[in-house]
């Protein structure tokens, strides 16, 4: 099987109760964990690629690495996404390089701006046929100094996506309903939570549409404990709770997008490897071992947070 795009994928997902992850990748060692885990539980799967990361390990090592993911399982689809595309030219060059979806990322721009820059991504990428993710509200942490009003004019208004959609002709749509990037997404002492209630608003508006929640890590804690007992210093790390998560993925999520959790099992597997080997000194033997638990932590969002395995 060669790349595929997420049509099909959010279809199956979307009427078997399950979600599609996407997972960030930057290297090489970072896709083969995901693609080895997907592999082993016939989970399909989504890798993508932010700007960092373009321009981290150029774009195209980024798609041969996947293609060469692709050549050694190709039972498993897998598509290759841009990550928060900016404008209208890094979609353009990720249709025209391979890439089999993109999104487009207009949420810090007014509506009527988003709408027109979306609408051009979807046109331009349907021509080639590549689909496209769009994102309406905006990301951000729940923070104490921001005012409840303030707080929820960041969450996206499900009076709006039904003419979002319309307008834009987009393939799925990512909204905010209290998910944020990066491993600090609560304070410590607060309930850790999203608004399940918001996401089932936007469902009702927008029956059998398939909905992206990015910022989804979880922040396990054994991954920030390994990190901290060898020398790191993560303090407060807070992440979306799994069963949350979990319940989206059996509405209208269909694909979430988990970066940060990679982070941290790649760090605790090479911070580890230092401590315990502190005489090693072949990239092979760390970054291994942080493959390791890149893979392990792939593996359990499948089973427990995704519902994905088995799905191919
Ligand atoms: O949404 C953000 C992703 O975690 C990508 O992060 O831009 O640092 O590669 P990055
Ligand atoms: P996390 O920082 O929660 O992993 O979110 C990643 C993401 O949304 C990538 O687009
Ligand atoms: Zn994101």
């Amino acid at each position: 099987m060669s790349l595929v795009g997420t049509k099909e994928m959010f279809e199956k997902a979307y009427n078997g109760g399950y979600a599609v992850g996407a997972f960030n990748v930057n290297n090489m060692e970072i896709v083969q964990g995901i693609t080895e885990a997907a592999a082993e539980l016939h989970s399909p799967v989504i890798l993508q690629a932010s700007a960092g990361a373009r321009k981290y390990a150029n774009s195209i090592y980024l798609v041969k690495l996947v293609e060469a993911a692709v050549a050694l399982h190709p039972e498993v689809p897998i598509a290759l996404h841009l990550d928060h595309g900016a404008d209208f030219e890094v979609c353009k060059d990720c249709i025209d390089s391979g890439f089999t979806s993109v999104m487009i990322d207009g949420s810090s721009k007014p509506y009527e701006e988003n709408v027109e820059l979306s609408a051009k991504v979807a046109e331009y990428a349907h021509a080639h046929n590549v689909v496209v993710e769009a994102e309406l509200g905006t990301l951000a942490g729940v923070e104490d100094d921001v005012s409840v009003a303030a707080e929820n004019a960041q969450y996206t208004d499900p009076a709006q996506v039904v003419d979002f959609v319309k307008k834009t002709g987009v393939d799925s749509l990512a909204i905010a309903i209290g998910t944020s990037h990066g491993a600090y997404k609560f304070k410590p002492g607060t309930q850790p939570h999203i608004r399940l209630d918001i996401l089932e608003e936007i469902v009702k508006e927008l029956p059998g549409f398939p909905i992206v929640l990015h910022g989804s890590s979880s922040v396990p804690q054994e991954y920030v404990k390994i990190i901290n007992a060898n020398g790191g210093g993560l303090q407060d790390a807070i992440g979306i709770p799994e069963d949350q998560l979990r319940e989206a993925a059996k509405s209208a999520v269909c694909k979430i997008n988990i970066d940060s959790d990679l982070r941290l099992g790649m760090t605790a597997g090479i911070r580890q490897h230092f401590t315990e080997h502190p005489e090693h000194f072949d990239p092979r033997q760390y970054i291994g071992d942080g493959r390791k638990y890149v893979k392990d932590i792939v593996h359990h969002k499948i089973i427990n947070v995704l519902g994905s395995e088995n799905k191919i």
